[in-house]
């Protein structure tokens, strides 16, 4: 895959940048200058359908990382990823993105979105799916080319969505969520369906991103994928039961596996 990322999103202040250069994993030192604020929760209940989902969320996304959600299946990741782009009704509490209320115009254009389930034209091809989103998000049109690259896309670019394996699909949506290089990208699930190979660039394009100022979270239910991540939100049944980074969550387990660790944590038997 061609993962060479042209351009820092450069939308949000530096604090990303500066943070996101040298060596990977960042040291503690420098994950300490990671303070910039993309996204903040606070006291974020949810109710859907009458079921009380979300319950007094408070959590803090920095600016320029990758932040691993992670949680057992309906404890209400989705949940929390929508109200970050606004598309879903708050209870009470209050969610704020790069400073402004979720979902407030400005944001529009500052924050991608790849929803759980890949939502394309299946009747478009791969290109002109990408061309009508660009053309709605106001992107430049030499920005198709470059985020169906970026996905791996570019010799099924004519084909039809509906034709593409599921993998290929999720990158499509993937690949309208870059348009534009937003500031943050909200990412629910976006490896499901890949070959490690696949998984493996995806999370080398990520950390890309992330080095160049973007703000990235991302839901997953694997564990060598929150390994990559600087900060884990691990959640459940509604509630954010611990935030650290990978080494940290498998210190405070006292487990020496992330798996092991989760579990633990998830089922509040840690050490
Ligand atoms: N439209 C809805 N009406 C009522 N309840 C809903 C609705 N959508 C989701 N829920 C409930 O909200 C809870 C959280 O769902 P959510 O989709 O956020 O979980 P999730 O952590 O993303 O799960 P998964 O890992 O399976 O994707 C679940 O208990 C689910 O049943
Ligand atoms: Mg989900």
């Amino acid at each position: 895959m061609k993962i060479a990322v042209v351009g820092a999103t450069g939308r949000t202040g530096s604090a990303g940048r500066r943070a996101g250069a040298g060596a990977w994993p960042p040291s503690d030192e420098r994950r300490e200058l990671m303070t910039e604020s993309a996204i903040v929760a606070h006291a974020l209940s949810i109710t859907r359908g009458g079921n009380s989902v979300l319950h007094g969320i408070d959590c803090t996304i920095a600016t320029g990382t990758i932040t691993g959600l992670l949680g057992p299946s309906g404890c209400g990741k989705t949940t929390l990823l929508r109200a970050i782009i606004g598309t879903q009704r708050i209870t009470s509490g209050a969610i704020t993105v790069l400073g402004q209320p979720a979902g407030s115009p400005p944001l529009r254009r500052l924050v991608g979105y790849a929803s759980q389930q890949a939502s394309v034209y299946v009747d478009l091809t791969v290109e002109e799916n990408v061309r009508y989103f660009a053309a709605a998000v106001g992107a430049a049109a030499s920005d198709v080319d470059r985020v169906v690259e970026q996905v791996d896309l570019t010799s099924q670019r004519r084909e039809l969505a509906g034709r593409l394996s599921g993998g290929q699909r999720s990158r499509v949506s993937l690949a309208v969520a870059m348009l534009g290089t937003p500031s943050v990208l909200i990412l629910d699930e976006p490896t499901v369906g890949l070959d490690p190979v696949l998984r493996a660039e995806l999370w080398e394009l990520f950390r890309q991103l992330a080095h160049a100022g973007m703000t990235l979270l991302v839901s997953s239910h694997v564990m060598d994928e929150a390994e990559r991540c600087h900060d884990v939100v691990l959640m459940r049944q509604g509630r954010v039961i611990a935030q650290a980074g990978p080494s940290d969550l498998k210190r405070r387990a006292g487990a020496d596996s992330l798996d092991a660790a989760f579990l633990r944590l998830v089922n509040g038997d840690a050490a």
